[in-house]
Formats: structure tokens, C-alpha cells, sequence
């Protein structure tokens, strides 16, 4: 990579069709915003400088990239007034940049880091490259005119476009790439004279030619280019991520039983050898070791599962959930910002939650931790090899030593010693012959009170 590059991300369209208070470009696909897959791929291309252009209108983009990559990666377009006015609007933010800009949609979460690769290394000169590709139907696309020497002799956007050039193709994906003084300065030259009266990025191919610089196609493939405007579209990218992740999964040795109901996000990382049966979705931040075997219908959130673990049916885990080597979750139980040692076991119908559980400790059926009061959120710790009862009340903060039982049914409020017992609960006491005593006389009772009917 000889020459410097940056990246322009337009984001400053309206979005109107989403029908969202929330920008469209901050809606998330795998979890992660679609801005974010954009500038992942402005990252993973090397890109030394990062603009985002952002509309006035939706100051909540221009905050989350600052948060992201500081306020000088946003540019505002105020107000957007076409693609190519979009572009300018990062001039100023490059202005002592000297290199290769690319173009990328912030709508467009797909375009692969290769395919950006190859548009730098085919740009040469002051000569341009655009992203196209053959659309199974072009509607709404700027169609490619290609000249008799296959560079490209014009971009017609749909509206512009007449009877012939609407049955190309061939289409624009919007992604560009070019040397930026080049670019900055062809810009400058556009107008606005067209049927949405905006200043049109694609006409930059005729500026080009105009000044000597010729524009030359890559192309690509559909998905890959695929933009979102609606939830409609906004559903179609999440399927096409999913099925990418699943087949992706697969290929790396996680076995799925029916694929189609599991669901990632763009961070899930598997190890080979996961076992992961129907119905499980895992949300961000979750990493599942080797061997694990994940059973029907669980719910992750910023969850680690160790190696050889085994969870669910049925398991929730919320954030902070860490489970070691050999660990065991069944059926009805939720675990959120605890850790759970190697083998440890809470089988069925649990709350473990601000907890650390010791290795292999055995955690009895209904057992609660009551972690908060109302105000604050308190831990409990729990030792190696302890026994904890079924139906514990565990009152945090509390701690059970090693080894050491809880009795069922218990409320345990008090730190228990390594190797104790904690029973706290009413103690038992058997009443002999009471119940058929009991009996007897209410059935004398019933007699008496029919008989005067
Ligand atoms: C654009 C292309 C078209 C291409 C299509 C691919 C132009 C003129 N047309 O059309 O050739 O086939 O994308 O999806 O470039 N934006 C701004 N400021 C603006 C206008 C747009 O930041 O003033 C941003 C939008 O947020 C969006 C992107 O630019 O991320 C594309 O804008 P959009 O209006 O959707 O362009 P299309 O009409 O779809
Ligand atoms: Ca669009």
C-alpha cells in the first residue's frame, strides 16, 4: 500500500422511509449499527482518515461517530443537497490529505473489504473507479453506459434515465474510488440541472472525461452492494448477514441442527466443535468454547461459555455471564454478571445473578441469589464443592464457604464457614396420630350438620 488512503461515508440522506426517530444509518444489522459496518470496512482497507458525512437533521449519527473516532471524522452536509454535495462536504476535512478517497454509503453494510482492496489497485492516475453490479432488476439504480472501450461513458440515475438506458443492468452501487485532489476538483464542477434538481456524485463521469480523467467499472456482486432504505430492506440485509454467518459458522466446524433458527451477531465468536441445537439467538459480545453443547431455545447476551459446557434447554444469560471449562445450566435458569468455575452446576429453574460460583459447586433446584434491595445490587459468593439446597434464598451479600451445605428451603443471610452446614428455615415437628384424629371429628361434624336437613 504505497499511496494514503481515506474514506467518505455518506450518511446524510433523510431516511424517510424507515418510518424511525432513530437514523437509518444507526439501525443495526447483526447487532451492529450499519454506520459501524462501514467504517469496519474503511478500517480493515487501511484507511488513515475517516469522514463521515452527517445531516443536520440527525445529530445522533454525528455523536456516535465522535464517540467512535473523534469529532473530526464528521462532516455536516446542512442541507443535503445530493451525493456529490455530500462529498464535498468532507473537503474541508481533508484538506491536507494527499491520497486515494473512497466513497461508501452508510446505508450499505456489505461491501467487502476485498472488493474495496481491488477499486484502489485498479484506480491509477487521475482516472476513477465505481462499484457496479448486474442487478437482478435495476429499478432505481443509476445505470452504467459503458463506452466501445468498456470504460464507463455515463451514470443515468432512474429518473433521468430513457426507455433504453433503463433496460441496463448494469448498475451503480454508489461506492467510488478515486485520488482526492482529483476527485475534489471534478466535483466542484457539477451541477444540478436533472429531474431531482441535486447534485448528482455520478456525474462526475463526464466532469472526468471533460478534464481527462476516465472512469473505469469493478464489478461486484448484488448483495454485497445491497442498500437499505426501508425495515423491508432493513430485515433482507439481517437475513442475508445471518445465513452468511451461519454457513460461515458451519464451515469452521459449529454443528447446527437446523441452522435457520440460530441466530448471531456480527461479534459471536464460535470455537469448533459447538453444538448448537434449534432456536438460540445470540446478541452481542457472547464467545462459546470448544466442545460446548448449547441445548433448544436459550437467549445470550455478553456471555462466555467455556469449553465442554453445557446449557439449556431454556437458559437466559444476561450480561457478565461467564461460564468455565465443563460447566453445567439447565433448564429455566437466568445467570446475568456472574461467573460460574469449572464444572460448576445450577440445573434447573434458578436466578444466579452478581454471583461467583466455585468450582464445581452444585447449585440446587429454585435457588435465588437476592441480589438487590430495592436501591443496590449486592453479590454473592459461593465456594468450591459447596452444596447449595434447592429452593435457597441466597441474601446478598453472603458467602458459603467451601464444601459447606445450605438445607433446602433455607434463607441464608449469613456468611456460612468451609465445610458447615446452614439450615434457616422452621424446624419440623411431627404430631402423631393428628391427622386421622382430625379427620375423624370432621367427619362426625359433616354427619351431625346433614342429618338436620
Ligand atoms: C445513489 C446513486 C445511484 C446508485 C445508488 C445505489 C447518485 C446520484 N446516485 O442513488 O447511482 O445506484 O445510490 O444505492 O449518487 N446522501 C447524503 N447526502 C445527500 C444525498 C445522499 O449523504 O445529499 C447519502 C445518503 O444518506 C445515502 C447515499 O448518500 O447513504 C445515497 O443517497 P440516496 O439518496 O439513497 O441515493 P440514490 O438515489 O439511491
Ligand atoms: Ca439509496
Amino acid at each position: 500500500m504505497s499511496r494514503a488512503r481515506a474514506a467518505i461515508i455518506l450518511a446524510a440522506g433523510q431516511g424517510t422511509r424507515m418510518k424511525s426517530d432513530l437514523p437509518k444509518v444507526l439501525h443495526a444489522v447483526g447487532g451492529r449499527p450499519m454506520i459501524d459496518w462501514a467504517i469496519a470496512a474503511a478500517s480493515e482497507i487501511g484507511a488513515a482518515r475517516i469522514v463521515v458525512v452527517t445531516g443536520a437533521h440527525a445529530p445522533a449519527v454525528g455523536s456516535h461517530v465522535t464517540a467512535k473516532l473523534g469529532s473530526d471524522a464528521v462532516a455536516v452536509q446542512d442541507p443535503p443537497l445530493g451525493t456529490a454535495h455530500a462529498v464535498r462536504a468532507a473537503e474541508g476535512a481533508l484538506a491536507d490529505f494527499d491520497g486515494d478517497v473512497v466513497v461508501l454509503y452508510g446505508d450499505a453494510p456489505f461491501v467487502p473489504a476485498d472488493r474495496l482492496e481491488r477499486l484502489f489497485t485498479q484506480r491509477s492516475g487521475g482516472n476513477l473507479v465505481v462499484l457496479g453490479f448486474e442487478a437482478a432488476d435495476p429499478t432505481g439504480y443509476g445505470r452504467i453506459v459503458r463506452g466501445d472501450d468498456g470504460s464507463v461513458d455515463r451514470i443515468v440515475e432512474q429518473k433521468d434515465a430513457n426507455e433504453t438506458e433503463r433496460a441496463v443492468k448494469l448498475v451503480n452501487s454508489g461506492v467510488l474510488c478515486a485520488d482526492a485532489r482529483t476527485l475534489f476538483k471534478l466535483l466542484a464542477q457539477i451541477g444540478n440541472d436533472n429531474a431531482k434538481g441535486e447534485y448528482y456524485l455520478t456525474d462526475v463521469v463526464a466532469v472526468g472525461r471533460a478534464n481527462g480523467s476516465a472512469t473505469h467499472v469493478l464489478i461486484g456482486e448484488e448483495a454485497d452492494a445491497l442498500g437499505v432504505n426501508s425495515r423491508v430492506e432493513l430485515a433482507a440485509a439481517e437475513t442475508i448477514f445471518q445465513a452468511r454467518t451461519r454457513k460461515a459458522a458451519m464451515e469452521a466446524g459449529v454443528t447446527m441442527i437446523d441452522p435457520a433458527t440460530v441466530y448471531f451477531s456480527y461479534d459471536t465468536e464460535l470455537a469448533p466443535d459447538v453444538v448448537i441445537e434449534p432456536n438460540v439467538f445470540f446478541g452481542l459480545g457472547c464467545k462459546v468454547g470448544k466442545g460446548a453443547h448449547i441445548y433448544a431455545n436459550c437467549h445470550f447476551e455478553q456471555a462466555e461459555i467455556g469449553p465442554n459446557a453445557n446449557v439449556g434447554p431454556f437458559a437466559r444469560f444476561r450480561p457478565g455471564t461467564k461460564l468455565a471449562d465443563k460447566a453445567k445450566v439447565g433448564n429455566f435458569v437466568e445467570i446475568k454478571n456472574a461467573n460460574l468455575g469449572p464444572g460448576a452446576k445450577v440445573n434447573h429453574l434458578s436466578y444466579i445473578g452478581d454471583a461467583d460460583v466455585g468450582a464445581r459447586a452444585n447449585v440446587g433446584a429454585g435457588t435465588i441469589t437476592c441480589n438487590y434491595d430495592g436501591f443496590f445490587k449486592y453479590r454473592t459468593t459461593i465456594g468450591e464443592e459447596a452444596f447449595i439446597g434447592s429452593d435457597t434464598a441466597l441474601v446478598a451479600p453472603v458467602k458459603v464457604g467451601a464444601r459447606a451445605y445450605t438445607g433446602s428451603g433455607s434463607v441464608i443471610t449469613k456468611d456460612v464457614p468451609d465445610g458447615g452446614l446452614a439450615v434457616a428455615r422452621g424446624r419440623q415437628a411431627n404430631i402423631e396420630g393428628w391427622a386421622d384424629a382430625n379427620r375423624e371429628q370432621k367427619l362426625k361434624e359433616k354427619a351431625e350438620k346433614d342429618a338436620k336437613k
